[in-house]
């Protein structure tokens, strides 16, 4: 008789944002007539810019074409977006080679997927509150031991809390991680480090032994001078972090799906380096982005592509202003919406993060995340993303402003 992977048997409840559309979908059921204003998942609204739309058209009749059509795509991507990558990498002062980028369907696969090359033994460290596929991944694989419900924690997780007291930056953990997850700027929070703090974190990455998975979906959204826009910009970064990079959230990609990680090859366990083990298990289970998608993402890096999603994320981060001062004119005391897409509020005295999902639905028909869902740390605070479009960013503040 077969036998389940027991571990998928321990996650509680469905994947965050799923429950959130399941509670959204029984509100509209109910009351069918509701002009709901949705910003809880981090899902972009702005069409994809003319660059990048006329590349994949032409990617799309050399499809039709004999002499052009193409078939697999080289498993670790295509030379033309990796040297693309890599060149905007020196552009930033960090040297990484064509061979040590992975391009793939995106970051939320490889954010999952990239504990697969580590031993179950080891010791996980996240930050409290986090991005959940870091968190759930590592319970698929038997990593996490026993959940606690009253406490909402993981046995074996290695929780590094950020709240408010800290400025949501985390401290090194009293025991000592194997792999630390750093999503920098922060998915929930919308906080981020300084280039200085992101260096401590290398330094002591480097000085225990640990591996540092860097998602940078959010680096687009950096404003601020002193914010590394890559962790490679850390000296000694090389030697022990990975980084994981998405299209969907600088250039409009949620439903094209494109990302890369970058595995430098300095990274190594004894004899082996993490590169070809990623390498390894990227030609097995992943048959190349397309063709389309991959000529899509060179133009992202194009002069008119930087241009026009400059401006988009210029326009998404208006947004952001606009929640901020819209909360704080309401009330509320309002973290993030800086150097990120997100806005991360206090939720008012004695309401809870899903009291508070409830009310807003029900009282302004605002859709958000609670901040719960991301954590125990999360209990008490709620997540607003700036990635709707303007008129129903301005609505949904008005809304929350009459409550
Ligand atoms: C979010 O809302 O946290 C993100 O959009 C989810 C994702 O990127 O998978």
């Amino acid at each position: 008789m077969f036998q389940i992977n027991e571990n998928y048997g321990k996650l509680p409840g469905s994947y965050l944002f799923s429950t959130i559309a399941k509670k959204v979908g029984e509100f509209q059921a109910a009351n069918p007539d509701a002009d709901l204003i949705r910003l809880g998942i981090g899902d972009v609204t702005q069409p994809i810019v003319p660059a990048i739309i006329e590349a994949m058209h032409k990617a799309v009749d050399e499809m039709g074409n004999k002499e052009t059509f193409r078939g697999y795509a080289p498993e670790f991507g295509y030379d033309f977006l990796r040297r693309a990558i890599a060149d905007d990498y020196r552009e930033k002062g960090c040297d990484i080679a064509e061979d040590e980028i992975f391009v793939s369907d995106g970051a939320k696969s490889d954010s999952a997927n990239i504990q697969e090359i580590f031993s179950e033994k080891c010791r996980v460290a996240v930050c409290d509150p986090v991005y959940p596929v870091y968190v759930d991944s590592n319970v698929m694989a038997g990593r996490t031991g026993t959940w606690d419900e009253k406490s909402g924690l993981w046995s074996d997780v290695i929780y590094m809390p950020c709240t408010a007291e800290n400025g949501f930056v985390p401290e090194f953990p009293k025991e000592t991680p194997d792999l630390i997850y750093l999503c920098l700027p922060n998915n929930p929070t919308g906080t981020t480090l300084t280039k200085s703090q992101l260096q401590q974190w290398v330094d002591y990455a480097n000085r225990i032994g640990a591996v540092i998975i860097y998602d940078g979906a959010y680096e687009a959204y950096i404003s601020e001078s002193d914010v590394a826009r890559s962790v490679y910009e850390c000296e000694g970064a090389k030697g022990c972090a990975i980084e994981l990079r998405s299209f969907s959230k600088n250039a409009g990609f949620t439903g094209v799906r494109l990302g890369f990680t970058v595995v430098p090859k300095d990274i190594r366990c004894g004899k082996t380096a993490l590169n070809s083990l990623w390498a390894r298990r990227h030609g097995t289970k992943f048959n190349g982005a397309p063709y389309i998608v991959q000529r899509a993402g060179e133009a992202v890096y194009s002069k008119e592509g930087r241009a026009q999603i400059k401006e988009q994320v210029a326009y998404y981060m208006n947004n952001a202003g606009i929640i901020k001062e819209g909360l704080t004119e309401a009330g509320y005391r309002v973290f993030g919406g800086v150097n990120a897409p997100y806005i991360w509020l206090k939720t008012p005295e004695g309401m809870d993060s899903w009291s508070f999902f409830d009310y807003l639905l029900k009282e302004a028909r605002v859709v958000g995340t609670p901040g719960v869902g991301f954590g125990p740390s999360g209990e008490g605070y709620f997540r607003l993303t700036a990635f709707g479009d303007q008129e129903n960013t301005v609505r949904a503040l008005d809304r929350i402003r009459a409550l």
